[in-house]
């Protein structure tokens, strides 16, 4: 990622002719349009009949990303490869109706608190909160009705060096379990450096905790009817988080020698079936990854290759941690975009986010929100070749 946004701006030397004698030149820089553009059309309605819109993000390079106020969900995601065709590199589907229906959360924007929450409660100041158990005994994904199925106000912008969406929406108090009235703010915004970039705000009115993050499932060679077993996948952790069965950490845990090292690329498939206790619990990957670099400024938080297409994906993000998830509950039941059936692992996931259970593990970076702060943080996704 480009340090400074350059625009696509042409210098104009500008000869100022207020004095006949001294010329001066000033250079100013004119913004040349750009392709950017963001549109909207009708996506269906709730079962209440509400209207759902669907936005259209495009950019110069003829990058897609389309995203619907209903989860503020990803709905397609398409990018080129190395030879310049275009794929949607996103697994979803091809109308509201398929998300109403089910959805093991395709695209999703994820709160109050993405990933678990062990025996779903915690405390706050002595006080204990019960929230939704919609994963065995476990919350997970904000619970039943979380932020992935609500339908969120949205509205489109277009600036110099982007095009997006914000949504927005007051969680109420009490929601799924979670105290304080959260208000929440999303934008989404592609730019003409491929960047899709994901900026979380909220406030509260009462102590609380928050965790977003967006769960899209990638599978780069654009044709989800292969896995993704042959992607390279890089993150800079020296430490993951162990898991008991019912996936919440018990200990933070090097990565060296075991199959979670993954500080230099390595493919997915290559130790994926390997025995080990770790493996089996999560069915395959499905571990939240430490960053070595703990500072919440924006910094490398992992690439993602598929050599067959030559699509590289990188990723940076404020976050603390990065959930893994290689399609593990895909099993073929979901027939999704086109009519295609997403089989076992022909989709992953990787969601910047604070690690599961923070609420009830003190020693993580804290989840919680207090009246008068900001919660904010951003994660950036660009869409590269190499
Ligand atoms: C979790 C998986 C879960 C999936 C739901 C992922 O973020 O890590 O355990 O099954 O979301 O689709």
């Amino acid at each position: 990622m480009k340090k400074t946004i350059l625009l696509a701006a042409t210098s104009l030397i500008i000869w100022s002719c207020s004095t006949p004698k001294k010329q001066e030149e000033k250079t100013v820089e004119a913004p040349v349009e750009s392709g950017l553009t963001v549109s909207s059309s009708d996506f269906g309605q709730m079962p209440d009949g509400s209207a759902v819109s669907l936005f259209t993000m495009k950019n110069d390079n003829g990058v897609i990303v389309k995203v619907t106020n209903y989860g503020g969900i990803i709905t397609s995601l398409i990018a080129p490869d190395k030879d310049g065709n275009m794929g949607d590199i996103v697994l979803g589907y091809d109308s509201l109706s398929g998300y109403l229906k089910s959805s093991p959360y395709f695209g999703a924007l994820i709160g109050r608190y993405g990933n678990r929450i062990a025996d779903a409660k915690f405390s706050l100041d002595g006080e204990e909160y019960q929230l939704q158990a919609n994963d065995g005994k476990n919350h997970l994904h904000g619970g039943v009705k979380g932020f992935d199925k609500v339908l969120w106000d949205a509205s489109s912008f277009k600036n110099e060096t982007s095009a997006g969406v914000v949504f927005s929406r007051v969680s109420p108090d009490g929601e799924e379990g979670y105290p304080g009235n959260l208000t929440a703010e999303v934008t989404y915004a592609l730019n003409n450096d491929n960047e899709l970039t994901f900026e979380y705000k909220a406030t509260t009115d009462k102590k609380t905790v928050v965790n977003l993050t967006n769960h899209a499932y990638f599978n780069l060679t654009g044709d989800p009817s292969q896995t993704i077993l042959d992607h390279e996948l890089e993150l800079p952790a020296n430490t993951f988080l162990s898991i008991d069965n019912t996936l919440i950490p018990t200990a933070q845990t090097a990565v060296e020698g075991t199959p979670f090292d993954f500080t230099s690329a390595t493919l997915i498939g290559a130790r994926i079936g390997e025995e080990n206790e770790q493996l089996a619990f999560g069915k395959g990957y499905d571990h939240c990854w430490v960053y070595t670099d703990s500072s919440d400024s924006l910094k490398f938080g992992g690439s993602l290759y598929d050599p067959s297409s030559g699509r590289l994906m990188n990723i940076y993000t404020m976050e603390p941690a990065i959930q893994f998830y290689s399609g593990n509950f895909l099993d073929g039941k979901l027939t999704g975009k086109g009519g295609i059936n997403y089989q076992f692992r022909t989709g992953l996931c990787l969601e910047t986010q604070h690690y599961p259970d923070s609420p009830n593990q003190p020693e993580f970076p804290s989840t919680v929100l207090e009246p008068g702060q900001e919660y904010y943080t951003k994660s950036v996704y660009e869409f590269t070749t190499k």
